[in-house]
């Protein structure tokens, strides 16, 4: 059987970390006789620049016709002042929509042999193993009107759920919740926001159907800071589509790097799209420094979730863990006494581990 995968790498460092991807991706197919047929399309800021929109309908299509589509990343400098309508971004919350992902799935674990590298102390760090869940087509990203009016001097954006958008993304979390400790945190505005009123409404209705879980109310605000002072009492965190952006990117603090983290945007088939939670890093683009663990950690997501391959899943992640224990890193990770590599020599050990250990069939 074939496994059909459209890539689509965008701006930035986008490219160079998909092709880490796919060089890992070949091992796994070599190692565990698989084969994966590759697709690439544009979206972003290259494909403003070659059709005029940051998504086409050719690439939507191809999409819809695949299994599953690993994305780099979208955005830069260079079209920071186009049209709000064909920005970078709306390519990627087009593509999120149009497919229908509503469960962007973010698990934040701090490798072993990184606990050193974050900012954070060792002893807090340690014991964390989170899993946030965040709505991903919904919220204040999608609700309309989002303009501006009388020249200016107004500007609406708008926080908008159907009580199905909230009730679907909830019963997600909770079953996440009981395939790991069976707790589930949810975080809102209740104090302030209306809708965070209703999400917490249906929090409570939901949970009478998954009494084995746990579940306890955070406001978004004391929630950011335990995330960083406390992160071991968190198992799944459900939040909407905002307050997940920004609570992601924080708890990536406890990795070492916002490079590490991968995510799953899923629904309710088998289906998936799989990027790495960080941006195009402007920055860094075309330097050939980006760390590439993220979207390769994204790739063993798309094995596990789309494709049912748990073992290759695995094999991929302790490719990653062997090679960080080993002190291998890029140069976002702040390690003393490691050896600092490029994109693509990290990518090597990576692969080389997973031929030397992956099983053989
Ligand atoms: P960013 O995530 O691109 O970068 C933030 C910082 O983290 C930068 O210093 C960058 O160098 C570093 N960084 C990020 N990923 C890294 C990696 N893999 N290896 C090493 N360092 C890494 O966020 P930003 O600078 O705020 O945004 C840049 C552009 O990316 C914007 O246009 C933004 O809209 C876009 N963006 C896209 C996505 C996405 O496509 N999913 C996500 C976030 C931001
Ligand atoms: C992410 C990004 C996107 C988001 C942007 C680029 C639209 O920050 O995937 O986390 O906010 O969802
Ligand atoms: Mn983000």
């Amino acid at each position: 059987m074939e496994n059909r995968i459209i890539l689509l790498p965008g701006d930035g460092i986008g490219k160079e970390i998909l092709e880490a991807a796919v060089k890992v991706l070949h091992v796994v197919e070599e190692k565990f006789n698989h084969r994966f047929v590759y697709e690439t399309h544009a979206i972003g800021g290259n494909a403003i620049d070659r059709f005029g929109v940051p998504l086409t309908d050719e690439t939507v299509n191809a999409c819809k016709n695949a299994d599953a589509v690993l994305l780099g990343a979208v955005g830069g400098p260079k079209w920071d002042n186009v049209p709000a309508d064909i920005r970078p971004e709306k390519g990627l919350l087009k593509i999120r929509k149009e497919l229908g992902l509503f469960a962007n799935l973010r698990p934040i674990k701090a490798f072993a042999s990184l606990l050193h590298a974050s900012p954070l102390k060792e002893h807090i760090i340690k014991d964390s193993d989170i899993l946030i869940v965040r709505e991903l087509t919904s919220g204040i990203y999608f609700g309309k009107p989002s303009e501006r009016r009388e020249n200016g001097k107004v500007v609406v954006d708008t926080l908008y759920y159907e009580r199905y958008e909230i009730e679907r993304i909830v019963d997600k979390a909770f079953q996440f919740a009981r395939m790991r400790k069976k707790k589930l945190t949810s975080v809102d505005k209740a104090n302030v926001l209306e809708s965070s009123r209703v999400w917490r409404e249906i929090v409570n209705e939901k949970s009478s159907l998954y009494p084995d879980v746990e579940v306890e109310h955070l406001l978004v605000d004391a929630a950011s800071m335990k995330l960083i002072t406390n992160p071991s009492q968190f198992d799944v965190l459900v939040t909407e589509n905002m307050f997940g952006d920004i609570l992601s990117d924080e708890a990536s603090v406890l990795t070492g790097s916002l490079g590490m983290l991968p995510s799953a945007s899923i629904r309710s088939d088998q289906f998936g799209l799989y990027e790495p939670i960080h941006g195009s890093a402007p920055d860094i683009a075309g330097k050939g420094m980006a760390n590439p663990i993220g979207m390769i950690l994204s790739a063993a997501l798309m094995l596990r979730f789309s494709f049912a391959m748990e073992e290759e899943a695995s094999a991929i992640e302790a490719a990653v863990n062997e090679t960080l224990s080993d002190g291998y890193h890029t140069a976002d990770l702040q390690i003393e006494n490691g050896t600092k590599l490029s994109t693509n020599e990290i990518t090597e050990v990576i692969t080389e581990k997973l031929l030397i250990n992956g099983k053989k069939f």
